[in-house]
C-alpha cells in the first residue's frame, strides 16, 4: 500500500500509544508531586481507550503502513491487559518492531507475560544509579535496584533491552559516566536524552540541558566513541559505537540537533486522541470518532486525513515559539506518551 504522506513529505510509520496517563514515579520534569499529587485529575476509566478499541485503533494504523509501535504511558505496566495488547500487535497485526517503553519498576513481575506475548524489546527508563540521583530524578524513596533487577530478568528472557537517562545538569549529570560504565558492563545500550521542554511545569531552562555533543566529548575522553549514524531513516537516537567493542551509545538531541525532518511518529493518549507531535497543544478526537461511528473502517480515512494536514516539527521552530511565547500550554508527557 502507498504510503501516506504529510504535508512535509514524511510518511507515517512509527505509532506511541499512552495506554495509561498514570504513573508511579514523580519525575520532576515530567510529573512533579506539586502537580501530580492528591488532587489530580487523572482519566477515568471510561474515558481510557479498552482493548477492543486499542485493537481497532491499531488495526488502521497498521493498515496505513505503520511498522512500529511502541506501548507507553505514563507507565504502561499499569495496565494489566498490556500483554494482550502485544500480542494482537504481534501475533494478528504481525506488526515487525513492538516495544514497550517502561520505568522498570514493576517490569520483573510482568516480563514472562510480555516476552510470551511476543515483545521484541524493551526501553526502560533510569536516570542515575546512585540511591540519591534515583530519588532526585525519580520524585520517589526508592532502591533503584529494584529496576535493575527488572532489566536483568528481560534480558535473562531475551528481550533486548535500551536504557533512557534523562540528563539535568545540576542533578545527575555527575551519574553519566557510572551508567555508561554498568551499561557497558551489562550488555545494555544507554542513550542519553536532553531534557526537553516538554509540558508545563517541569522546570524546564536552557542551562539545565547538558547538550548531547558534550556528553559525548566526556565519554570518549575515558572510552573512544565513533559515529556509526542512524540505523533507519527517522530514528530518534544517533548512535556511537565503544571502538574497544563493547557495544555502543545513543544520542538523543531534541534541543541542540533537532530531528523533525524525518520525523514518521504519531501519538496517541490514553483516551485517543491523535497528537501529530510530542509538542502539539491539542489532539483530533479519534476514540469519539470510533464511538460515534462504530466503524473502524472509517478510521483510515480520518487519519489520513490528519495525517496529510500535518506540518508539525516544534523542535525546529522552538526558538522561534519560545521567543513570541506563542506555546503557552503544551500538553503533558505523561498524558500523549513520551
Ligand atoms: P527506539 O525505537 O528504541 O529508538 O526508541 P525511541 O527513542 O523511539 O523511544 P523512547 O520511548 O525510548 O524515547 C526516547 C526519548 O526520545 C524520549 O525522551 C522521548 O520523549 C524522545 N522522543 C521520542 N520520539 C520523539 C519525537 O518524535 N520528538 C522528540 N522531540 N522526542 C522524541
Ligand atoms: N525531557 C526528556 N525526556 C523526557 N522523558 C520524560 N520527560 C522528559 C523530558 N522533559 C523521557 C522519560 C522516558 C521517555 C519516554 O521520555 O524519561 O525515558
Ligand atoms: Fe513516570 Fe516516566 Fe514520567 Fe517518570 S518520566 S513520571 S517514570 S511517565
Ligand atoms: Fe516529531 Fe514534533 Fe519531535 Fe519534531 S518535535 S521530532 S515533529 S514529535
Amino acid at each position: 500500500m502507498p504510503s501516506t504522506l504529510d504535508a512535509l513529505r514524511r510518511p507515517l510509520r512509527d505509532l506511541r500509544v499512552s495506554v495509561t496517563d498514570q504513573c508511579n514515579f514523580r519525575c520532576p520534569y515530567c510529573m512533579p508531586a506539586e502537580v501530580f499529587g492528591p488532587g489530580y485529575r487523572f482519566l477515568p476509566r471510561a474515558a481510557l481507550m479498552s482493548q477492543q478499541e486499542l485493537q481497532a485503533i491499531l488495526a488502521a494504523f497498521v493498515a496505513m503502513g505503520v511498522e512500529k509501535l511502541r506501548f507507553t504511558g505514563g507507565e504502561p505496566l499499569l495496565r494489566p491487559d498490556l500483554p494482550d495488547l502485544v500480542a494482537y500487535a504481534k501475533k494478528t497485526l504481525q506488526v515487525s518492531d513492538v516495544a514497550v517503553t517502561t520505568n522498570g519498576w514493576l517490569l520483573e513481575r510482568s516480563v514472562d507475560a510480555l516476552a510470551a506475548a511476543g515483545l521484541d524489546r524493551l526501553n526502560v527508563s533510569l536516570d542515575g544509579l546512585d540511591k540519591e540521583a534515583f530519588r532526585e530524578m525519580t520524585g520517589r524513596d526508592l532502591d533503584p535496584e529494584r529496576v535493575l533487577s527488572g532489566i536483568r530478568a528481560a534480558q535473562a528472557r531475551g528481550l533486548p533491552v535500551k536504557v533512557n537517562m534523562v540528563v539535568q545538569r545540576g542533578t545527575n549529570d555527575h551519574q553519566i559516566e557510572p551508567m555508561a560504565e554498568w551499561a557497558r558492563a551489562g550488555g545494555v545500550t544507554l542513550r542519553f536524552i536532553e531534557f526537553m521542554d516538554v509540558g508545563n511545569h517541569n522546570g524546564w531552562s536552557p542551562e539545565r540541558v547538558v547538550p548531547a555533543a558534550e556528553i559525548v566529548k566526556r565519554l570518549a575522553a575515558r572510552w573512544p566513541v565513533r559515529a556509526i549514524g542512524r540505523s533507519y531513516r527517522g530514528e530518534v537516537a544517533a548512535r556511537y559505537a565503544y571502538l574497544d567493542g563493547k557495544g555502543e551509545i545513543g544520542l538523543v538531541s531534541s534541543i541542540t540537533e533537532p530531528f523533525c525532518r524525518d520525523c514518521n511518529r504519531a501519538r496517541l493518549s490514553a483516551d485517543g486522541k491523535l497528537f501529530t507531535c510530542l509538542f502539539a497543544t491539542s489532539g483530533h478526537d479519534l476514540l469519539g470518532f470510533l464511538r460515534s461511528t462504530r466503524d473502524p473502517r472509517e478510521l483510515v480515512r480520518f487519519v489520513t486525513d490528519i495525517w496529510q494536514g500535518r506540518r508539525d516539527r516544534y523542535s525546529e521552530e522552538r526558538e522561534l515559539l519560545r521567543a513570541t511565547g506563542s506555546r503557552e500550554s503544551k500538553i503533558e508527557m505523561s498524558y500523549i506518551g513520551g
